[in-house]
């Protein structure tokens, strides 16, 4: 058997697989993460712990035997900076990839390496969520917390540090930090010299799939894991969700709803980029397969504009808060949302941007607000699928993961919103199941993705309904004038 954790950023889940890649146990444990001002976003990296102990303690009580399982991979939320002191505790909260405090930082890393040279070597221009600005930013604001800092990880390579004792970090999750090389998948020193960090902090990088150590006998103490088990480098939860449904090649893509949104194409070679403004956002990463990158937009509220809104107004659960929106027609009548809950990475990198509704009407319901609501996410989604298309990647076969391939409603939404045919795997767990396909690559189950088993063949369709799409094919254009309009009073 395999296992899979993955740290998301609203809570762990940890899950078995047999080598049919059928789930045969699962785990969850859900938390929060703290605002402790506007625009910021923090996590103690001890709940992600946590999280993975009490959903490990899940997968016992479901009867799996900790001796079956021959390799574990871990994916995470990208790009949070964790920092562990000389002695290795960890050295206060993790700051959040969704934390958009950076803004100077991110131009003075332009500034200090050359805006071209930061291009060229990581291929992405510094966005406010990346972990090298937080590095800086800690730097100018917290001096006593910066001189104690000896190693920066990102959360999953918290998870292998703390079952393995080892530090290490893969290539995709790397990609997200603005201090690695992204074509020659390894970490910059030239990066790490302008800015001016001691290259000893990174730990070692690895192609995800590499074994890079094995469960300690303090961890398996913890955890109720066999000690010696092998642990794979992983893979940043985007990667790890691609390959979790069958991602890798060039010409598929998918659109993914967690607590962000993404839309994700692998490609076989990076695009050359000749336009830096137009693709001030897209996201050029390596994939977590060797030799295989991938181009993303991201948007940074999308499951989390749906949580903060059930939330706040709704004690119901999600079946029922959504029951109502199918009585409402598409648009909304006249009912528009701007996702911008704590700003906006793609398309336009502005951490000032706010959440919208615009159009208020007597007529308007609760459920016309969860509508639009919905339907703001999607258009902000397909602002990432258009972003990609202008790079020239072609997606052929276009998947859909997460919450919005989990709702009915939502689902036809998005496929109405993007205007083609959405294909989905039901009930397939997106990161952990990746991460747990990786750890298969690494102890040897398979040699490769082609030899995956037929688990990437029952696949499901939405189709279209044409006059939805065309009335959000126009409604598409408010939604894009109404942020160019009300951009000028955010600050
Ligand atoms: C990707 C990103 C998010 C997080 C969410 O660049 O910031 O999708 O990975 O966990």
């Amino acid at each position: 058997l395999l296992m899979g954790i993955d740290i998301g950023t609203q809570g762990a889940k940890v899950l078995v697989v047999d080598p049919n890649g059928h789930t045969v146990a699962t785990g969850s444990y859900s938390y929060d993460f703290d605002v402790p001002k506007a625009g910021w976003a923090e996590q103690d990296p001890k709940l992600w712990w946590q999280g993975v102990r009490e959903s490990l303690s899940q997968i016992w009580d479901k009867g799996i035997k900790a001796g079956q399982i021959r390799g574990i991979g871990v994916s995470g939320q990208m790009h949070s900076l964790v920092l562990l002191d000389e002695n290795k505790e960890e050295l206060g909260n993790a700051i959040l990839w969704n934390d958009v405090r950076t803004q100077n930082e991110c131009t003075e890393i332009e500034q200090a390496a050359g805006k071209s040279r930061v291009m060229a070597i990581t291929r992405n221009a510094v966005l406010p969520g990346f972990t090298g600005p937080k590095l800086l930013w800690i730097r100018k604001h917290e001096p006593q917390r910066f001189v104690r800092i000896r190693h920066v990880m990102l959360p999953k390579d918290y998870i292998v540090f703390k079952l393995s004792g080892i530090f290490s970090c893969d290539v995709s999750d790397a990609s997200g930090t603005a201090l690695f090389d992204t074509e020659k998948r390894t970490w910059s020193r030239e990066m790490m010299a302008a800015l001016d960090l001691p290259f000893s902090w990174l730990p070692e990088v690895h192609e995800s799939q590499t074994i890079v150590g094995n469960v300690s006998q303090v961890a398996a103490h913890l955890t109720g894991l066999m000690a010696g088990t092998n642990i794979v480098a992983g893979a940043g939860d985007n990667a790890a969700a691609a390959l979790g449904n069958g991602i890798y090649d060039e010409g598929s893509g998918f659109v993914s709803v967690g607590t962000s949104g993404t839309v994700f194409a692998p490609v076989n070679q990076l695009p050359s980029v000749s336009d830096d403004e137009m693709l001030a956002t897209l996201h050029q990463f390596c994939h977590c397969l060797p030799d295989t990158w991938h181009v993303m937009g991201v948007t940074l509220s999308a499951g989390m504009s749906l949580n903060w809104f059930k939330n706040t107004f709704s004690d119901e659960l999600y079946d029922a808060f959504l029951a109502g929106i199918d009585g409402i027609p598409a648009g909304a009548e006249g009912l528009f949302y701007l996702p911008y809950l704590n700003g906006e990475r793609s398309p336009h990198n502005d951490p000032d941007a706010k959440g919208v509704f615009f159009g208020i009407q007597y007529q308007h319901t609760r459920d016309h607000f969860t509508r639009a609501l919905l339907e703001g996410v999607s258009y902000s989604l397909k602002d990432c699928y258009e972003l990609i298309k202008r790079c020239n990647v072609s997606i052929h076969d276009l998947y859909v993961t997460g919450g919005a391939s989990k709702s009915p409603a939502w689902r036809q939404i998005l496929t109405d919103v993007l205007g083609r045919g959405l294909t989905f795997f039901d009930g397939r767990e997106g990161p952990a199941f990746g991460a747990s396909l990786l750890a298969g690559l690494g102890t040897g189950v398979w040699n490769s993705a082609k030899d995956f088993p037929a688990f990437f063949d029952t696949v499901n369709e939405t189709a279209v309904i044409p006059e939805n799409a065309k009335r959000y094919g126009n409604d598409y254009h408010t939604y894009q004038k109404l942020y160019n309009h009300v951009k000028p009073l955010f600050h």
